[in-house]
């Protein structure tokens, strides 16, 4: 057996921080494909190619990578090499032929992964024949950034339902509408990472009195970046209340409404090119519960056609409903250094579940706070 490089732990981390940092270029483009960085690094520790999983459907980021490296370099290289992935390689025909036959190919002895793919097709599967095959195989490098980096799609391919991040600007005192005064709540570095939390997600959702109030364009500004990739657009709105002049409204947004909307506003909002998508009412044991959009069938169909992730920016009866489904799984809450009082909207309303951040991280944003964190819910009492 060929004799590998001795990895220190600081340079597989390193490099695994690479693949992380390339993997995230693929963000907006790959869905319902998780993002995947790889490099490769010779014995003497020289990158000898990196690449990412840039489009979905298009070449895997280990196939890239080691594609390059086997036109370019010596076989006797390339088994005395590491290969960085952030996430188990497939050993499945998908889209793409499967990587595991590559890197057998390859010859290289010795591959270092992120994560375990969730996905049932693999999750382990493939780790399993590179060891049979005698390659050695280290799991869990830079595992939690890893793991971040495929959270919607962990969530999607296992539930087959979207992952939701809600993203809220408010006050110091828990208001997200402002006094007016103030165009936006948060500052612009804030509004710098909305837009590339846009850039990332699949799909921007919001209640239609947002679309009403603030008649937002919900599209993607992120200057100096060439590929803007601009989620779909979904608006809450039972009754079709939506303007038909809305800036929102084009071909790239869907509008779900209940089947009891009237017909002639279907037809004048139809008319932008944007989608109508009638969804079933709330039940309750088989009866009607209220006239309100049922929001599990809503996630189900964005689920099934693909969408992995979901923007969810509000407003406040949209959070409420969303905290009360137990459905929002990541926060990112910037606050701001304001007072509005009580005449302004609040982040929520009467809420049948108390929200925690087991694992919160705080992070200054200009003169803004900004909290990350994943959503645990206890049954309020
Ligand atoms: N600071 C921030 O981060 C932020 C972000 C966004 C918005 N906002 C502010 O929030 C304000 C609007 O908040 P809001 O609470 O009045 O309204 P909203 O949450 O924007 O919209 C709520 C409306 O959406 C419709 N809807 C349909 N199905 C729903 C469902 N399953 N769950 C929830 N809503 C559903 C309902 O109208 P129908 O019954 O007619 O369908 C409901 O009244 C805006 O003025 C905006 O400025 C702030």
């Amino acid at each position: 057996m060929a004799r590998h490089p001795k990895t220190t732990e600081a340079s597989a981390l390193a490099h695994m921080q690479r693949a992380i940092q390339l993997a995230r270029r693929g963000a907006g483009w790959v869905q319902s494909n998780p993002m995947v960085g790889s490099v490769f690094v010779d014995a003497a520790g020289t990158v000898l190619a990196e690449s990412y999983h840039a489009k979905f459907g298009g070449a895997h980021a280990e196939r890239r990578v080691l594609e390059r490296v086997m036109q370019h370099y010596p076989k006797n290289q390339i088994r005395r090499g590491t290969l960085y992935i952030t996430l188990e390689p497939c050993g499945h025909s998908g889209k793409t032929p499967p990587c595991l036959d590559l890197i057998l190919q390859s010859g290289v002895q010795h591959v270092v992964i992120g994560s375990v793919d969730p996905n049932g097709l693999v999750n382990g599967k493939s780790i399993r024949r590179l060891r049979r095959a005698g390659v050695k195989v280290e799991v869990g490098v830079a595992q939690v950034e890893c793991d971040y980096l495929i959270r919607a799609f962990r969530k999607w391919v296992i539930t087959k339902q979207p992952f939701i991040l809600a993203k809220v600007g408010m006050s110091l005192d828990g208001k997200i509408t402002s006094s007016g005064a103030y165009h936006y709540i948060t500052n612009d570095l804030a509004l710098r990472r909305v837009h590339e939390l846009r850039q990332e997600l699949d799909v921007i959702m919001v209640g239609v009195n947002t679309i009403i109030n603030d008649n937002p364009r919900l599209n993607t500004r992120l200057p100096g970046v060439k590929h803007i990739h601009h989620p779909l657009k979904v608006i809450l709105d039972s009754r079709l209340r939506t303007p038909p002049h809305s800036k929102a409204l084009d071909s790239n947004t869907l509008v779900a409404c209940l089947e009891s909307a009237p017909r002639h506003r279907m037809q004048a909002i139809a008319r932008t090119g944007a989608e109508i998508f009638v969804v079933p009412p709330n039940r309750l044991r088989g009866k009607m519960l209220f006239e309100q959009l049922n929001m599990m069938a809503l996630l189900a169909e964005l689920g099934a056609r693909g969408y992995t992730s979901i923007l969810l920016e509000g407003g406040s009866y949209v959070f409420t409903t969303f905290i009360n489904l137990q459905a929002i799984d990541e926060f990112h809450v910037f606050l701001a250094p304001y007072l509005f009082g009580a005449s302004k909207l609040p982040f929520t309303y009467a809420l049948q579940y108390d929200v925690s951040f087991p694992h919160p991280t705080f992070e200054q944003v200009g003169n803004n706070m900004l909290m990350r964190g994943y959503a645990k819910y206890t049954k309020a009492r």
